[in-house]
């Protein structure tokens, strides 16, 4: 009987284990705090960030957007990184947002490129960082940090999958498969 139960609490470990989601646990949100503190020591986010001239967006970032690409340093590794902040709010504008830029910023979505992380989507960890560096939610309640969300048919890497030139990137192919 002592064995049975020692069986199935073994068993239940392990699928714990399995079905571990692929983004939004506890190593996900820990390495999102790295990167954050990364970006912001490198001028990219945060008060006083440095920023493009704000275009208008598509459906699913925001009504006007601005877009980076840079490297940053997470664990003595370097990776690069795409930044893209996503505006919105009563009377937001092109205008408006280069004037003030903070005051709209409802968005920090981010691709890092990870060595080694995620083969299957060219090693890209997805964030989804509100103006203060903390996690942005999913409906149920799931942290918007790491593979999000691999398998299913809709999110970053479902959509991102469609981007021309095999790279995940929408804007440019200069990433090529195995940068
Ligand atoms: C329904 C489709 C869709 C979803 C879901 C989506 N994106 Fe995007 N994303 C786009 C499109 C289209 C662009 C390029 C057009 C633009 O500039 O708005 C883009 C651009 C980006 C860029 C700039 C690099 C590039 O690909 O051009 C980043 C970074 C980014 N998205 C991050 C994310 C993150 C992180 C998530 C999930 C939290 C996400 N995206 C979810 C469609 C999507």
């Amino acid at each position: 009987m002592k064995k049975l139960l020692m069986m199935a609490l073994g068993s239940m470990v392990i699928s714990g284990a399995v079905f571990a989601a692929p983004f939004g646990e506890e190593a996900d949100v820990n390495y999102s705090k790295k990167l954050w503190t990364a970006l912001n020591s490198a001028g990219l986010v945060g008060d006083h960030a440095i920023m493009s001239t704000p275009y208008t967006g598509t459906h699913p970032h925001g009504a006007i957007l601005d877009a980076l690409d840079a490297k940053a340093t997470v664990d003595g590794e370097e990776g690069i990184v795409i930044i893209k902040r996503n505006y919105g709010g009563e009377g937001v504008s092109k205008q408006a947002v280069a004037d003030n830029p903070a005051m709209y910023l409802k968005a920090v979505t981010v691709m890092y490129k990870r060595k080694g992380y995620d083969p299957d989507n060219h090693d890209w960890f997805w964030v989804k960082y509100k103006p203060d560096g903390s996690l942005h939610l999913n409906p149920k309640g799931m942290q918007l940090a790491g593979m999000i969300a691999k398998g299913a048919n809709a999110g970053c890497i479902a959509c991102h999958t469609a981007a021309p030139g095999d790279d995940m990137v929408y804007n440019h192919d200069r990433y090529a498969k195995g940068m």
